[in-house]
C-alpha cells in the first residue's frame, strides 16, 4: 500500500488523540499532505511534530468542528493553500454521560448531537462544493457499531451515530455524479483516550467489554481502524460508496 495517498490533500479531523492520531501518521506516511484538526492545540502540536519528525507533510489546525464560521474559514484556507482538498475524515466523537433515557440532561443530548452529528454536517457542508469544483473527492465519516445497534445508557451517542450514517448515505447519493465518494466506517471497542475515559478504572466494565467482544478479548488498536479509513480514502476503493464499514473483529455482525 506504499503511496496509496501519495501527493493527496487530506483533512482528518480529532487528530490529536486515538483513531484520528493514527490516521494522520498513517495518512502522511502514504503520501499525503495532512491537514490536522482538533479543538485540543497541544495534542494536535503532539501529532504534527510526530509526523514532522518522519519527514512527512502535516500542519495542525486548531479548530472546533461545530463552530461553522471556524470550519468555513479553514477549508477556505487549506484551498487557498493547496489548490484543492482531496480527501477528508470527519472523526470527532464524544461518548456524553452515561445514562438512562429518563435521566439523561437537554444539554448532554445537545452536546453529544452537536459534536458526533453537527459536526459532520458541517465539514461537509464546506468540504463538499470544493471537491465538486475539482470533480473529485473522498469523505470517510467515523459512526461507530451504535450506528446500528442501541446502546443502553448512551442513547444521545447511539442516536447520534444513526444519524452519521443517514448523513454519510444521503450525501453519497447526492454526490455520486459529482465524483465524490462518502462512506463511513463503524469501529468497535478501539483503545484510545475516549475508550479509557468511557471505562473510568472500573475493572467490572473493561472485564465486561472485553468478554463481549467476539475476537480475542482484545481492544481494537487505532492502527487498525486507520487502515480501512485509508482505504475508503484512496483511489484503491474507487467504485465504494455510501458504505458503513465495520472496523470491530465481528462485534456487531452475530
Ligand atoms: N474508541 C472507541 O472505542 C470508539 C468506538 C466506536 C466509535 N468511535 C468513534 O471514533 C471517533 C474517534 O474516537 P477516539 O476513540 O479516537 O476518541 P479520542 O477521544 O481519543 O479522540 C477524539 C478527538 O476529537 C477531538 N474533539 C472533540 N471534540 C472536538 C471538536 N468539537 N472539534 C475538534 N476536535 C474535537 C478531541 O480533542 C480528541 O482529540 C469518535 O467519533 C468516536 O465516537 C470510537
Amino acid at each position: 500500500m506504499a503511496g496509496t495517498l501519495s501527493a493527496k490533500v487530506a483533512f482528518i479531523s480529532g487528530a490529536g488523540s486515538g483513531i484520528g492520531r493514527a490516521s494522520a501518521e498513517l495518512f502522511a506516511a502514504e503520501g499525503a499532505q495532512i491537514i490536522a484538526v482538533d479543538i485540543d492545540g497541544a495534542a494536535l502540536a503532539e501529532t504534527v511534530s510526530k509526523i514532522q519528525q518522519q519527514g512527512y507533510g502535516a500542519e495542525a489546525r486548531e479548530c472546533d468542528v461545530t463552530d461553522e464560521g471556524a470550519v468555513k474559514q479553514l477549508i477556505g484556507d487549506i484551498l487557498a493553500k493547496y489548490g484543492r482538498l482531496d480527501c477528508a475524515f470527519n472523526n470527532v466523537g464524544v461518548m456524553g454521560q452515561p445514562a438512562a433515557l429518563g435521566d439523561t440532561s437537554l444539554a448532554d443530548w445537545q452536546r453529544v448531537l452537536t459534536v458526533n452529528l453537527t459536526s459532520v454536517f458541517l465539514c461537509m457542508k464546506y468540504q463538499i462544493p470544493p471537491m465538486q469544483q475539482q470533480g473529485h473527492g473522498a469523505i470517510v465519516n467515523t459512526a461507530s457499531g451504535a450506528g446500528v445497534v442501541g446502546m443502553a445508557t448512551l442513547s444521545p451517542y447511539s442516536a447520534s451515530k444513526h444519524g452519521v450514517l443517514g448523513l454519510t448515505k444521503s450525501a453519497a447519493l447526492e454526490y455520486a455524479t459529482s465524483h465524490i465518494r462518502v462512506n463511513a466506517i463503524c469501529p468497535g471497542t478501539t483503545d484510545t483516550p475516549f475508550l479509557r475515559a468511557g471505562i473510568n478504572g472500573d475493572k467490572a466494565t473493561e472485564d465486561y467489554l472485553r468478554s463481549s467482544l467476539t475476537s480475542d478479548g482484545q481492544f481494537g488498536q487505532p492502527m487498525q481502524v486507520a487502515e480501512a479509513a485509508l482505504w475508503l480514502c484512496s483511489d484503491r476503493a474507487s467504485w465504494v460508496s455510501g458504505e458503513s464499514m465495520f472496523v470491530d473483529g465481528g462485534f456487531v455482525c452475530r
